[in-house]
């Protein structure tokens, strides 16, 4: 920018300093908006490191070690909003590790707990992650759909989203739309109680389920681990009539889902045959 400024037939060398000046206050607002006024620590102790990059983005890093790994939550929770956030997941030997970001209340009873999930199943070198998803409702899950990651998400970051309103959830990978739930609650189906939600991070270890359903363990001669977690922004919605009322592009939806769709409770009969079939939401179109 600078060298463009210089370079520019600008006559007036009053307005090129204004420019730089302006150009160069803005830099202390970028880093003001930052992760580590957003966020605090809700375990792991010093298993977390921050760094600012030279471009003034700051990283948080979670660290994972056999004693313990580490999770973090947003300082306010928001009534109706998009959450995006950008991961890059553990690299190389993953298995049996879970990075996570998911949306919650703050405490409620157990069966009140409503949850939107998004956990990334760690896998030996050269396999793929897995996206694991779901969504609670009054403590009951049961709601999992999982996605393979169509690119490698340790090497770069990615940017993961949840926009939640009244009408609806919806998950996006790099702004594609990948889970839809819509609200049917006049239709009997339940959806989150309408309240604020957090959004909280973590990296832990799962391997008695993670990964290749729980034979795979997590090496440990290759701790520590770690997570990074960046660009924590939150858009509230402009107000509750107009909010999520664009709907989703269903195209896309349908392309990621035929393409990257691994596991959907909806389709899976033998599951719930012993409970009166499919949950509702599943057998309304
Ligand atoms: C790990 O890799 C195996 C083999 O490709 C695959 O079956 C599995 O779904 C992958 N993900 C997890 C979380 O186990
Ligand atoms: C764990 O990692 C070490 C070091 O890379 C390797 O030698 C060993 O084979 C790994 N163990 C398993 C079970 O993969």
């Amino acid at each position: 920018m600078a060298a463009w400024l210089l370079s520019s037939s600008c006559s007036n060398p009053t307005a090129v300093l204004a420019l730089l000046l302006t150009a160069m206050m803005a830099a202390p607002a970028v880093a003001m908006a930052s992760l580590h006024d957003d966020i605090e620590l809700m375990f792991g102790g010093d298993h977390f490191a921050f760094h600012t990059s030279g471009d003034g983005v700051e990283t948080l890093a979670l660290r994972l070690d056999k004693d313990h790994g580490a999770g973090f939550r947003s300082n306010e929770a928001y009534l109706f909003a998009r959450y995006d956030i950008e991961l890059m997941l553990v690299a190389d030997d993953s298995a049996g590790t879970v990075t996570t970001v998911y949306l919650t209340p703050d405490l409620v009873p157990p069966e009140e707990h409503d949850e939107i999930d998004m956990e990334f199943l760690g896998n030996v070198t050269g396999e793929p992650y897995t996206l694991h998803t779901n969504i609670f409702v009054n403590g009951v899950g049961n709601r999992e759909q999982q996605f393979r990651l169509w690119f490698d998400p340790s090497k770069e970051f990615h940017t993961y989203s949840v926009e939640w309103n009244p009408r609806h959830i919806i998950m996006f990978i790099d702004g594609t739309p990948i889970r839809v739930y819509k609200n049917e609650a006049s239709h009997g189906v339940p959806f989150p109680t309408l309240r604020r939600l957090r959004l909280d991070g973590s990296l832990w270890n799962a391997d008695d389920w993670a990964t290749q359903g729980g034979r795979v363990k997590t090496n440990w001669t290759q701790a520590p681990f770690y997570a990074y977690y960046r660009n924590f922004r939150v858009t509230p919605c402009p107000g509750v009539a107009s909010c999520g009322d664009k709907g989703v592009d269903e195209a896309a939806l349908q392309r990621a889902r035929e393409e990257h769709l691994l596991y959907d409770y909806c389709e899976d009969q033998n599951r719930f045959k012993d409970n009166g079939g499919l949950p509702k939401e599943c057998t309304l179109d």
